[in-house]
């Protein structure tokens, strides 16, 4: 479940928030994904409410530091933070957001450090492309890069060209983030067919979205909602396949790239 925009509302929304969450790990998520920069900690602090009284082991709990957080020094402060909000002593995943200006040796380092101390158990980045990722891979211990999370659904499959294979290649988990195009959907302007196709399935354009990210198996898709009924749509999405004619058209309403592009974000 991603938590973008989480604990940004009133009591209400928040506690509603809470429960949606408690409500997941009830049913069968096991990755929440947030971020430092969600909230300025609100999302965090909403996440840590939600997991208190569930067996830690039994989910994966993946944070995010902003660019210019990624000193060693300043690395440790965020997660120190993070750690706080989110009521627990490690995480499974800590993500760098995007890049800035911090050489990755620095800002590897630093991860490095905190996956010793027992912190963290792995590492990644975010909306990185395939340069960036080779780039990290020259610097030292940046092979250990576990996760790259980038912004992946039916309208934007620019990953498919080459940081797909790349990070299949390398061992490097892909996350896709935004399956719905975000909140309010105001990025995805989806082409009427796809309603088409989605009405002969009988399901709703939701679900097929989602379903289409983790076809696969190769994509960890992140969902964030904040009702139940969408909620119990999402998880129907994991049953959902697709035939060969049913993916075939999809590929023609929202081509499969043919040439590198320049990575798409949020
Ligand atoms: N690394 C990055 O830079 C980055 C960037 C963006 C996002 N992310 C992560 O990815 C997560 C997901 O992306 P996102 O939050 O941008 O957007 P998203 O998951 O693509 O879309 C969320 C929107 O879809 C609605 N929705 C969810 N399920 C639905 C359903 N079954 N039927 C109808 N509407 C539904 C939600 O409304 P309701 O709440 O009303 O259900 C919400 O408005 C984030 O929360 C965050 O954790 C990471």
């Amino acid at each position: 479940m991603g938590t973008w925009r989480v604990g940004e509302g009133d009591l209400l929304r928040t506690q509603k928030e809470v429960e949606i969450l408690k409500y997941g790990l009830q049913n069968g998520i096991n990755v929440i994904d947030t971020a430092e920069m969600y909230g300025e900690g609100k999302a965090e602090t909403v996440v840590g409410r939600a997991i208190k009284n569930f067996d830690r082991d039994s989910f994966q709990l993946i944070s995010k530091f902003y660019p210019y957080h990624a000193t060693p020094k300043l690395i440790k402060d965020s997660l120190e933070k993070s750690l706080k909000r989110l009521n627990t002593d490690y995480l499974d995943v800590y993500l760098l957001h995007w890049r800035g200006d911090t050489p990755l040796a620095e800002t590897v380092q630093g991860l490095e450090a905190v996956k010793k101390e027992g912190l963290i158990k792995s590492w990644g980045v975010s909306n990185f492309s395939t340069s960036d990722l080779e780039e990290l891979a020259s610097v030292p211990d940046g092979e250990n890069c576990q996760v790259n999370q980038d912004l992946y659904n039916l309208t934007s499959r620019g990953v498919e060209y080459s940081i797909l294979p790349y990070q299949k290649k390398h061992n490097i988990d892909f996350m896709g983030y935004s399956p719905f195009g975000s909140d309010g959907n105001e990025y995805l302007n989806l082409k009427d067919e796809v309603g088409e196709v989605a009405a002969q399935k009988h399901i709703s354009i939701f679900e097929l979205l989602l379903a289409w990210v983790i076809r696969n198996n190769n994509v960890l898709s992140i969902p964030k909602t904040s009702s139940v009924d969408h909620f119990a749509m999402n998880l129907h999405a994991a049953d959902i396949e697709f035939t060969p004619d049913e993916l075939e058209l999809l590929d023609k309403i929202y081509p499969k790239p043919t040439e590198e592009t320049p990575l798409d974000t949020i």
